[in-house]
């Protein structure tokens, strides 16, 4: 491994491994693997996408002080990158985040890469996962009919709004397939997508004591 790229790793890694927010390390592995592999199959740069996905959580509100202290400390640790280089890393790590939908599409073919990886890292099995984990941390039920469904959500809507494990689902998890910026990234995202929904219907089935 490039040593840049190793020591960026190891500080990521002491960094986000007790991380309980759902952006811990194993989180930043998986989308690092993803990168790497949506990155070969796009032509993309791959030193770019897989230090934007080593970094990618560090500017997140959920972790860092503030994005501003978030993009200070990434600019501190790509110090010994190229100022081009590093100046495309933040800018990717700035433009990808979800935060209720209502962003610009990201504008490079390593943005695209790294918003693909992150978002695979979103649906599944894994997915769920992380929908549930995130949802108890943050109190929210795992479902009440009563509360509706959002759409079109500012960030702080999106972040702080009433809402459940299981209407996460559908103000975001099931649009991002079609958001899926690359055609590896869409590819990869067809039968986790496809998993989502079978769960989902086996939820509701259970729930109306259909199963
Ligand atoms: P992003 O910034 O891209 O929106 P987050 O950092 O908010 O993503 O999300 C971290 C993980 O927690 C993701 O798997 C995401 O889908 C999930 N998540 C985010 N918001 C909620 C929520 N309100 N309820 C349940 N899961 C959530
Ligand atoms: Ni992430």
């Amino acid at each position: 491994m490039n040593e840049i790229v190793s020591t960026i790793t190891h500080y990521v890694k002491q960094k986000l491994e007790n991380e309980g927010s759902g952006h811990d390390w194993h989180h930043i592995e998986r989308v690092v693997q993803h990168a790497e592999v949506i990155a070969k199959a796009e032509g993309a740069n791959d030193f770019i996408c897989i230090v934007a996905a080593l970094v990618h959580d560090l500017a997140d509100d959920k972790i860092a002080s503030t994005e501003a202290e978030g993009l200070k400390e990434v600019e501190r640790l790509l110090e010994d990158v190229n100022r081009e280089d590093r100046e495309h890393i933040i800018e990717i790590i700035s433009s990808i985040s979800f935060k209720g939908g209502n962003r610009p599409p990201v504008t490079t073919l390593e943005a695209q890469v790294v918003q693909d990886a992150d978002r695979l890292d979103a649906i599944g099995a894994i997915g769920i996962a992380r929908t549930l984990v995130y949802a108890g941390a943050k109190g929210d039920l795992i479902y009440d009919p009563s509360i509706t469904v959002r759409d079109n959500m500012t960030p702080e809507a999106y972040r702080s709004g009433q809402s459940t494990a299981i209407n996460h689902f559908y103000e975001k998890l099931l649009h991002l397939k079609e958001l899926m910026n690359t055609a590896k990234g869409k590819e990869l995202a067809q039968q986790r997508h496809e998993f989502m929904e079978q769960f989902l219907d086996q939820f509701h089935d259970e729930w109306a004591g259909r199963k």
